[in-house]
C-alpha cells in the first residue's frame, strides 16, 4: 500500500493564495514495502494535466487562473510495483491584476518631517452595515508601514510586521484574511499602521521614511451574498482616521511605548485623505513567510538592584515579552530594556545595542492586564523590568521568526557539540525575521548578503527556506545595478554603503547571487530556483571579472585585488583589525571570483547552457592559475603573511593542482597547528575551515579545531555560555569578559550573528556523515568520518521525498546504522573498506571496520 504524505502547491500545504500564474507542485508518498520507487505521477488542475517521472519542481502549464478562485488539484502516483494513490489539494488565487477598488490612504493632517525617528502610529476606521446574508467575505489589504487589523473586537492577524519586508520600490506584498466569521450586522474595522521599514527609522543611519513620506493604507472588503451578489468596500475618504493610540511610540529598533489607559477607538476621527505615494511596486498576494508567534519561553530572576529586577530566559533570541500585570495602578509606569549579556555589576549590557534602544514603556491602566508589543522586536535573552514588584507581573517571551519549517535535526555523544547545533538553530530563527538579517539586536537588522551567501547551506539543512530566501531573491534581482553588481544589504535602499561606489562589485557579499540560489537548489533540487536566477549570477560574476581585470595585465587580470575599501575581505577574523580584514580582499576576492564562475558554470550546465557552462569554466581555470601562480610558492606556501583563510579557501574549492594542492594542505595544518587549533578565518573561510583540512588528510587538526574550547574557537562561545552564535569568536574573553577591541569594530559584537554557525554543513556531512549526492537528496551517503571522539550520532532530513533518518553508534570496531530511506531515494553507504548501496525503505546495517582505521584525537 502507499499513502501520499504531502501535496504541496508552491511548496505550501493548505492555506495557499497566490498570485503566481505559473504554480509548482511537489509531492512524496511512503510505502509498507521496501525499495519502492516512483514510476509515473499525474497532476492534474483547471483542464490540464501532465504525466511526470518527478517529485519535485513541477509546473502548471495550463489555462491562466481566474482570480478570486478556488481550484482544487489532483496527483495520482504509481510506485514502481503498480501500487496507487491519489491525494488533493486546493489553493486559492488572489486578485491577479485585478485594478484596486480601493486607493491609497493617509492622515493628511499629518506632516511627519522629524529626522532619524519612527512617525506617531495612524489608525483607521471603516463602519459598514451587511444587510443580507453573508456566504463569505475576505479582506486584501497592504499598507506602507506595518500594520494591525482589529474587526469588531477581533485581532485578525496571526501575523507580525506585516506586510513584510520587500525592496517596496518593486514589490509590496497584500495580506488576505477571511474575515466571515466575524462580521456582524454592523461592523467597525480599525487598521492600526507603525512605520515599521518603509516609514520608520530603520538601518544603521536611522535614516527614515525611506520609501514613503507617511503611512498609507489600501484595502479591500470584499463580501459575497448568499444570493449570489457581491459588495466592494475599498480604502476611500469614507474611512476615517486618527493618531490618537496607546501606541505613544512603536519604532524597530527603538522599541514600543504603550498606554493603557487610551482606547484607539475613542479618537477624534476625521476623514482619511487619499495619498500620492511616491512608489509604484507591483503589489502581490503574500508570497514569503510572515514573521508569526513560535514558541514561548519562561525567565526566572537573577537580580534585584533597589527598583530593578534582572530576568534571565536562558536563551538569547528574537521577539518581545508578553506580560501579565496584576493589581496596577492607574498610570503606574513599567520600563523594560532587553539585552544578551550583563554586564559585571549584574544590570543588563545595552552599550553594544549602539544607537538602538530596545526599550518597553507600558503604562498602566487600574487593575489586572496583559499586554506584548506589537510593532517591534528586539534581540535578547535578559531583560531588565522597573516599576513593578515581581510579585505583581507574570513575564513570558514569545519568540518571533519567519513562517519556516524545522527540517533537520543533529544529535551526538558530546554535548558541548549538541549545544552548539542549537547555537546556530537558534541564531537561525533569530535571523529569518522576513528577510535574512545580520543579526536582531543592534541598529543593523539589515539584509547583509554575505552572511546569508555563507551560511546557506547550513541554514537549509535546519530548515526548509525556500518560500523565505525566494522572495529576497527577488527583491535582490531587481536592485541589482546596471553594472551587474549586487548591493551590500538586500533591500537596500536607505543605507548608502558603498555611497560613492554604488556599481562596485563586492566578493563574497555579492555572491549571494549566486550560493543562495544554488542552496536552495540542492536542498530542494528545485531547478526554477537556478533558473529564474541565472541571468542576475551571470551579470554579476562578469561584474566581478571586470573588476578583477581593470588596470592589470598578464595573469593578474584574474587576481582581483583593486579597490580595497569596498571588500570586506576576511571579514571579523579574530585577532585581526577591520583594515586587516580588509585588506586581505585580493585573496577572498579571487578565490570568490573562481567560486562563483565555477558554480554559473555548473548551473549553466544543468540548465543546458553548454555555450555559457564552457565560457564560466574558462574564466573559473584561469583565475584559479592565477591564484596558484601568484599566491603561493613551489612549496604550496603563501608567499606573504600565511593566514588560514588564505589556504581554506583555494583548497574548499578545489583550485589547486593535484601537486599543489597537498603541499598547500600540509601548511595549512601546519600552521593550525601553529595556531593552537583556534579558529582563525573570518566570513569567507570559516565555513570551509574544516572541509579543507579534513577533506585532505588532516581530519584529526579538523577535529581538534572543532573541540577546541579556548577562544577564538566555536566551543569557546559555547563553554562561555553562548546559547547562540556571535558574530565574533572572541565577544567574550576566556574569562567570559566582554572583549571590546579599540581598533574600530568595537561598536561590532552580537551575540547573534550566524554566519559561524556555517560550521553547521560539517556536522552534518561529515561527523553525521550525511551528503546528499543528488539534489534534494534523491541520492546521497552516509559516509562518516570515523573518530574515537564520537560513538553515537543521528539526524533527521525532511527531503522532498520524505523523511530521512540516520543514527549509528559503534563500539569496538562495530559500526551500528539504523537508516531510512523515503520512496524514490537511494543511499549508499560508505565505511573505511566496506561500500552498500540501499533503497527505500528502513534498514539496520551492522559493520565490523579496524579500529585502526578510526581519527584518534587525543
Ligand atoms: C554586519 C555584518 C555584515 C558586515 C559587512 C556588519 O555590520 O553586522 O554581519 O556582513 O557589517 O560589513
Amino acid at each position: 500500500m502507499i499513502e501520499i504524505t504531502s501535496f504541496l502547491i508552491e511548496g505550501r500545504e493548505g492555506n495557499v493564495i497566490t498570485d503566481n500564474p505559473r504554480i509548482r507542485f511537489s509531492f512524496s508518498f511512503r510505502s509498507d514495502r521496501d525499495n519502492v520507487s516512483l514510476s509515473k505521477a499525474i497532476i492534474s488542475l483547471n483542464g490540464w494535466s501532465v504525466e511526470t517521472d518527478r517529485q519535485t519542481g513541477i509546473y502548471y502549464e495550463g489555462e491562466p487562473f481566474e482570480p478570486f478562485t478556488t481550484y482544487t488539484a489532483k496527483v495520482k502516483v504509481v510506485d514502481s510495483d503498480g501500487e496507487e494513490a491519489e491525494r488533493e489539494a486546493s489553493f486559492e488565487t488572489g486578485r491577479k491584476r485585478t485594478p484596486w477598488i480601493g486607493t491609497w490612504i493617509t492622515d493628511g493632517s499629518y506632516e511627519f518631517t522629524e529626522k532619524q525617528a519612527s512617525p506617531e502610529i495612524m489608525v483607521f476606521r471603516k463602519r459598514f452595515s451587511v444587510g443580507k446574508k453573508v456566504k463569505s467575505a475576505k479582506l486584501y489589504s497592504t499598507v506602507l508601514g506595518i500594520y494591525d487589523v482589529n474587526l469588531n473586537g477581533n485581532r485578525i492577524f496571526n501575523k507580525y510586521f506585516a506586510p513584510g519586508f520587500t525592496s517596496y520600490e518593486h514589490q509590496l506584498q497584500y495580506q488576505i484574511e477571511d474575515i466571515t466569521s466575524y462580521l456582524k450586522d454592523d461592523n467597525e474595522i480599525y487598521f492600526i499602521l507603525a512605520g515599521g521599514w518603509a516609514v520608520g527609522a530603520y538601518v544603521m543611519n536611522r535614516a527614515n521614511r525611506i520609501y514613503a513620506d507617511r503611512q498609507a493604507l489600501l484595502c479591500e472588503i470584499r463580501i459575497r451574498y448568499e444570493d449570489g451578489t457581491e459588495e466592494v468596500i475599498g480604502s476611500d475618504e469614507s474611512f476615517e482616521v486618527n493618531r490618537h493610540s496607546p501606541y505613544l511610540d512603536a519604532d524597530l529598533y527603538n522599541g514600543e511605548s504603550y498606554d493603557a489607559r487610551i482606547d484607539y477607538r475613542t479618537g477624534e476621527f476625521h476623514s482619511a485623505s487619499l495619498e500620492n505615494v511616491k512608489i509604484n511596486p507591483m503589489i502581490v498576494a503574500e508570497y514569503g513567510a510572515p514573521v508569526i508567534a513560535h514558541e514561548r519561553l519562561q525567565c526566572h530572576i537573577v537580580g534585584r538592584y533597589g527598583e530593578s529586577t534582572v530576568y534571565d530566559f536562558d536563551q538569547n533570541f528574537a521577539g518581545v515579552v508578553s506580560l501579565k500585570i496584576r493589581n496596577a495602578k492607574e498610570g503606574q509606569k513599567i520600563v523594560i530594556r532587553h539585552a544578551e549579556i550583563l554586564k559585571e555589576d549584574g544590570h543588563v549590557c545595552t552599550a553594544i545595542l549602539r544607537s538602538a534602544k530596545q526599550i518597553v514603556t507600558y503604562i498602566c491602566k487600574e487593575g489586572d492586564q496583559e499586554y506584548s508589543p506589537t510593532f517591534t522586536y528586539m534581540g535578547f535573552r535578559y531583560i531588565e523590568v522597573e516599576g513593578i514588584d515581581p510579585e505583581d507581573i507574570e513575564i513570558e517571551a514569545i519568540v518571533l521568526y519567519s513562517d519556516i519549517k524545522q527540517c533537520g535535526s543533529f544529535e551526538c555523544d558530546d554535548d558541548k557539540i549538541n549545544r552548539l547545533q542549537q547555537n546556530i538553530v537558534w541564531s537561525s530563527k533569530s535571523n529569518f525575521v522576513d528577510i535574512p538579517t545580520d543579526c536582531p539586536q543592534r541598529d543593523e537588522r539589515m539584509g547583509w548578503t554575505g552572511d546569508i551567501a555563507l551560511f546557506a547551506k547550513t541554514g537549509t539543512y535546519n530548515f526548509r527556506l525556500n518560500q523565505f530566501l525566494e522572495k529576497w531573491l527577488l527583491d535582490m534581482k531587481s536592485e541589482q545595478k546596471k553594472s551587474g553588481a549586487i548591493p551590500t544589504t538586500i533591500p537596500h535602499k536607505g543605507y548608502g554603503f558603498p555611497l560613492t561606489f554604488p556599481t562596485v562589485a563586492t566578493d563574497f557579499w555579492g555572491d549571494a547571487c549566486v550560493l543562495v540560489p544554488y542552496a536552495i537548489y540542492q536542498a530542494t533540487g528545485e531547478i526554477s530556483v537556478l533558473d529564474s536566477n541565472f541571468d542576475m549570477m551571470k551579470k554579476y560574476v562578469d561584474a566581478c571579472k571586470w573588476w578583477a581585470n581593470l588596470l592589470s595585465v598578464g595573469k593578474r587580470r584574474y587576481i582581483w585585488s583593486n579597490i580595497s575599501f569596498i571588500h570586506f575581505g576576511d571579514w571579523v577574523a579574530p585577532g585581526e583589525s577591520m583594515a586587516e580584514c580588509q585588506g586581505r580582499h585580493k585573496w577572498t576576492a579571487t578565490a570568490s571570483l573562481y567560486n562563483t564562475s565555477n558554480l554559473v558554470s555548473q548551473i549553466a550546465h544543468i540548465l543546458g547552457k553548454e555555450e555559457d557552462s564552457r565560457r564560466y569554466a574558462d574564466l573559473a581555470s584561469k583565475v584559479a592559475s592565477a591564484y596558484q601562480d601568484v599566491f603561493f610558492d613551489n612549496d604550496g606556501k603563501l608567499r606573504k603573511k600565511e593566514f588560514q583563510t588564505g589556504y581554506v579557501l583555494p583548497l574548499y574549492f578545489g583550485m589547486l593542482d593535484e601537486e599543489m594542492a597537498p603541499k598547500a594542505a600540509a601548511h595549512l595544518a601546519e600552521l593550525v597547528k601553529k595556531d593552537d587549533y583556534k579558529v582563525y578565518t573570518g566570513f569567507p573561510g570559516t565555513p570551509y575551515l574544516l572541509f579543507a583540512l579534513a577533506d585532505n588528510g588532516y581530519e584529526k587538526e579538523a577535529l581538534k579545531m572543532l573541540l577546541q574550547e579556548k577562544d577564538p574557537s566555536w566551543l569557546h562561545e559555547v563553554v562561555t555560555g553562548g546559547t547562540t552564535i556571535w558574530e565574533r569568536f572572541d565577544g567574550l574573553d576566556d574569562d567570559g569578559k566582554l572583549n571590546v577591541p579599540e581598533d574600530g569594530t568595537g561598536g561590532m559584537i552580537s551575540f547573534n550573528h550566524y554566519s559561524f554557525g556555517a560550521v553547521g554543513d560539517f556536522l552534518y556531512r561529515r561527523i553525521l556523515g550525511l551528503e546528499a549526492v543528488e539534489p534534494g537528496y534523491r541520492s546521497f551517503v552516509v559516509k562518516p568520518m570515523l573518530n574515537d571522539h564520537f560513538n553515537h550520532c543521528e539526524g533527521n532530513v525532511t527531503t522532498p521525498y520524505g523523511e530521512v533518518k540516520v543514527s549509528w553508534k559503534k563500539e569496538n570496531g562495530v559500526f551500528d546504522l539504523s537508516l531510512d530511506i523515503p520512496c524514490s531515494s537511494s543511499c549508499t553507504v560508505i565505511l573505511p573498506g566496506y561500500e552498500e548501496r540501499f533503497t527505500s525503505g528502513h534498514h539496520l546495517v551492522k559493520v565490523n571496520y579496524d579500529t585502526e582505521n578510526e581519527i584518534h584525537c587525543d
